[in-house]
């Protein structure tokens, strides 16, 4: 494999899949020896290195940022002729087969804004090393297919820092003179160094126990400042539940004496596996209900059940390369996903999951940055943790254990562990594992992993009376994406079925496996013409396109007994009425009323389920089934039905509203179903446009007990103008101002409301004093949620484009990896008219132009902007 080297903007290298070679040294263990300070942190390393085959290449150690202080081979210091730096690499020509080789270097972690290798959060220092940080902390061969045994001793101040933490278990410790003090930590498993992680700092401990299948009892704790102890109970129940279920489902039982977590305030992602010490960004551990939304407890619990998983997939079985992230990255989300269904509503979870994918992957496979689950090639490695790799990978995943049909998946998941435990393992090797112990042929299933693009299944039903038969036709095609204009037929597991229109019932649902381009399917004993429900559970990541009336749509969402289909049934009804506006038709929209309106008075429904049915699809989806998006007219066609369903049956609202209310919080199904249901109401009930609409809004914000309504009350009163909106606003602010989780909520409702001011208040809010490009939560919560925002984002002005990439410029200077994130809204201008389009690509322009451009943003704009 080339090498990756940090390089000039103007030349960036390309690595490639294909160009993969074993290493060329290995390095079976290293110790490190960390002098830890803000300013000055020294770092001295010792590699046992052993050659890799027969061949006379020197060792390549990479390095990016780092001077060497001090070489030395076989205890031997080097001269300054006895070794060189390259394109940031240390690179040491070495006689023979085996050698210990020394390095120092000294790093200020207080200035790493890149939160990349060893930086400073609040206090505390930390290290992110996924993908290539490590090379950021001392000279080693960064690349996951490169195993090693860690020791790492820390040394630091005591008072500052009273904990030190790393992978593994902990060993010894001591005092030293001049106040400071030192911990030894030993990891027994080899590990990529991308899994290395340190914590240094003034931490607080919620500490519990857990005894796992064979008996053993493993410490854990949660580590975050004092006054946050009281925020991470939720994450602690997560990680039990987490670990007990990954026995129960995969028979997977954890490998250390000790699990830690620790929560950094400022993080360039949601959170990291590493072996033992899990990092996390304080957003996916802290949770209380002052402070947390139902959807921030889930998404506490689907983090740390992600992290927690990823101990066997993702480090017990690593990677290769970067090329097979999806490997442990889409296998993960698939067990994680699995995992938060289990533990609240099957039905619910897969509705979010499937309107994530939508919503972020279906975008990303339609536009300039389109990639496969498994990339040929890239720029930067941090560009390819997308959409792609981790949800349409889990959704592959997931296609898989639906052919095999749980005990055979589970015999194929029990090989893979087995066989690759300890190694670095490939794509391929998963799919042969899933062949082997499955039973099953996936050569054609492969294509799913080498074609970019979301392929489109058209299907349709035709009904012979005479025969009683009906005939289904099912015809798929992927569009072209980047580098890849023409695509082969995949192989699709679509569970469907046929409803009698009379009885409301099907006879049982089928599985239809789709491989060909077109294909047949024929099913006997139907007098009169049924109706289709397909890919039901969303069993495989399509868009699939038939010609069913409005009135087969009702009748699905009235009695589709698969949930999934019945929400998508209530969705296609609404998008057929939201399309038709934008485009000026008549579209009778009754049936999407009486369809709403029977779901909400559907006594066999639960609240969630309801409350997710009833929802109309958001502005970027409808946009999506566009051939041009008009967010303008999008807006407004969204806005009159909300305000037509809400004034139409606003009594209905009104009831909802007050009966969901609430004594007492809870984290109940029920409670949290009933909090979703009421907000769905609220929305409604305001969009009636009832004079009372911002006084029911502004009591709920006031008197909630809990941030899932006072949230939602804001969100809902953000949107229009009224003493109402200023006064919670300035409320929340007064109340929040000091915790910085919270403080995010505000800007981003502000952000992401439906306001015809949006754009001007973004500006102005990038311009507060509690706004920083340093906190990456910040910066998404202002300018990711904006950029979300269609309507604000694309206003014609342009704007809000100017805002973006304004951002992008300041942000890159500090931190490329958070301002590459921020590209891909302005890279979707082909989608837009001719007057947006040219001032998207002019921001983009812009960018490229600006000189000293990172690597991150140089390979998201430049692959935009063509
Ligand atoms: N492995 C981490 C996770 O998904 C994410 C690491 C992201 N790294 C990055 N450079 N974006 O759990
Ligand atoms: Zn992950």
């Amino acid at each position: 494999m080339a090498d990756i080297q940090s390089t000039s903007a103007s030349s960036p290298i390309v690595v490639r899949r294909r160009d993969y070679r074993p290493p060329d040294w290995l390095v079976p263990t290293i110790d490190l020896d960390f002098s830890l300070d803000p300013a000055r942190t020294i770092v001295r390393a010792s590699l046992s290195v052993t050659r890799n085959g027969g061949h006379d290449r020197p060792l390549r150690l990479d390095g990016d940022e780092l001077t060497p202080i001090e070489v030395k081979v076989d205890g031997r210091a080097l001269g300054p002729g006895e070794w060189s730096i390259e394109q940031g690499a240390l690179v040491i020509p070495l006689p023979g087969p085996a050698h210990q080789v020394e390095t120092v270097v000294e790093l200020a972690p207080e200035q790493n804004s890149k939160l990349m290798g060893l930086y400073a959060s609040g206090g505390l220092l930390c290290t992110q090393c996924e993908a290539e940080g490590f090379r950021r902390i001392t000279f080693f061969p960064d690349r996951p297919d490169i195993l090693s045994r860690y020791s790492v001793r820390l040394e630091a101040d005591q008072a500052r820092y009273p904990i030190l933490l790393s992978n593994g278990d902990p060993t010894e410790q001591g005092e030293l003179p001049d106040g400071r003090h030192w911990a030894k930590w030993i990891d027994p498993f080899p590990k990529p160094c991308y899994l290395f992680a340190l914590v240094a700092g003034d931490l607080a401990c919620n500490s519990e126990s857990f005894v796992t299948m064979s008996g053993r009892a493993v410490k854990l704790g949660i580590w975050v400042k004092e006054a946050d102890l009281p925020r991470t109970s939720h994450a602690m129940q997560a990680l039990k539940d987490s670990m007990a279920w990954d026995e129960r489902v995969y028979g997977r039982e954890y490998d250390l004496d000790v699990f830690n977590i620790v929560a950094v305030a400022d993080f360039n992602f949601g959170a990291m596996e590493n072996k033992g010490l899990n990092i996390f960004n304080s957003r996916y551990i802290l949770a209380d209900a002052e402070t947390a939304t139902d959807a921030d407890y889930d998404g506490v619990e689907g983090v740390v059940a992600h992290e927690y998983f990823h101990n066997w997939s993702g480090n017990r079985v690593t990677c290769r390369d970067w090329f097979q992230l999806s490997l442990k990255e889409g296998f993960t989300v698939f067990r994680d996903q699995n995992f938060s269904a289990d533990m609240g509503s099957h039905a619910v979870k897969r509705i979010e999951d499937v309107r994530v994918l939508r919503a972020a992957q279906f975008q990303e496979d339609s536009g300039p940055l389109a990639h496969p689950v498994r990339p040929e090639s890239y720029m930067e490695i941090s560009n390819f943790y997308t959409a792609t790799i981790y949800n349409k990978g889990a959704e592959l995943i997931r296609m898989i254990a639906l052919m095999l049909g749980p005990d055979r998946f589970r015999a194929a998941t029990d090989l893979y562990f087995e066989r690759h435990d300890g190694e670095a393992a490939t794509c391929e090797d998963f799919i042969r594992a899933m062949e082997e112990g499955g039973r099953i042929d996936l050569t054609q299933f492969r294509r799913w992993y080498e074609q970019a693009g979301t392929p489109r299944v058209r299907a349709s039903l035709t009904h012979d009376p005479i025969t009683q038969s009906v005939e289904l036709v099912l015809e798929q095609n992927t569009p072209p994406t980047p580098g890849q204009p023409d695509k082969a037929p995949l192989a699709m597991p679509l569970r469907a079925a046929l409803f009698d229109r009379h009885s409301g019932r099907s006879s049982g649902e089928t599985l239809l496996m789709l491989t060909e381009e077109q294909q047949r399917f024929t099913f006997n004993g139907f007098a009169v013409a049924p109706v289709l429900s397909i890919n039901r559970g969303f069993s495989a990541p399509v868009i699939v396109e038939t010609s069913r009336s409005q009135a087969d749509l009702a009748f699905l969402a009235a009695h589709d007994d698969d949930p999934f289909a019945r929400y998508e049934a209530m969705q296609q009804l609404m998008v057929n009425a939201l399309v038709g506006r934008v485009a000026g038709q008549e579209v009778d929209e009754t049936a999407v009323i009486a369809a709403i309106r029977d779901t909400v008075n559907d006594p066999h429904l639960d609240s969630a389920f309801i409350a997710e049915a009833i929802r109309l699809p958001s502005e970027a989806y409808i946009g999506d089934q566009m051939v041009q998006v008009d967010p303008d007219d999008i807006h407004a066609a969204r806005d009159a039905l909300q305000r037509r369903v809400g004034k139409e049956l606003e009594p209905l609202w009104r009831d909802v509203h007050a009966r969901t209310r609430a004594n007492g919080f809870s984290l109940s199904a029920a409670a949290k179903g009933a909090r979703k249901l009421r907000n769905s109401a609220l929305i409604y009930l305001v969009a009636s446009g009832a004079v009372d609409g911002p006084t029911v809004a502004f009591s709920q914000f006031d008197e909630a007990d809990n941030m899932t309504e006072r949230q939602s009350a804001l969100a809902t009163l953000a949107n229009d103008r009224s003493d109402e909106r200023e006064a919670a606003l300035d409320i929340f602010y007064n109340r929040y101002r000091d915790d910085a989780l919270t403080l995010d909520k505000w800007f981003q409702t502000q952000a992401f409301a439906s306001h015809p001011d949006t754009v001007d208040l973004v500006e102005e809010l990038a311009g507060h004093p509690d706004f920083t490009l340093a906190n990456p939560n910040r910066v998404r919560s202002l300018f990711g949620a904006f950029a979300g925002n269609q309507w604000a984002f694309h206003h014609r002005s342009g704007k809000g484009y100017r805002l973006v990439a304004d951002c992008i410029i300041a942000l890159d200077k500090l931190n490329p990896q958070t301002a590459a994130r921020l590209v891909p809204p302005l890279g979707r201008w082909r989608r837009f008219d001719e007057e947006r389009a040219a001032l998207m690509r002019g921001e983009l322009q812009r960018i490229l132009s600006q000189p000293g451009l990172s690597k991150d943003v140089t390979e998201q704009v430049s692959k935009s902007v063509e």
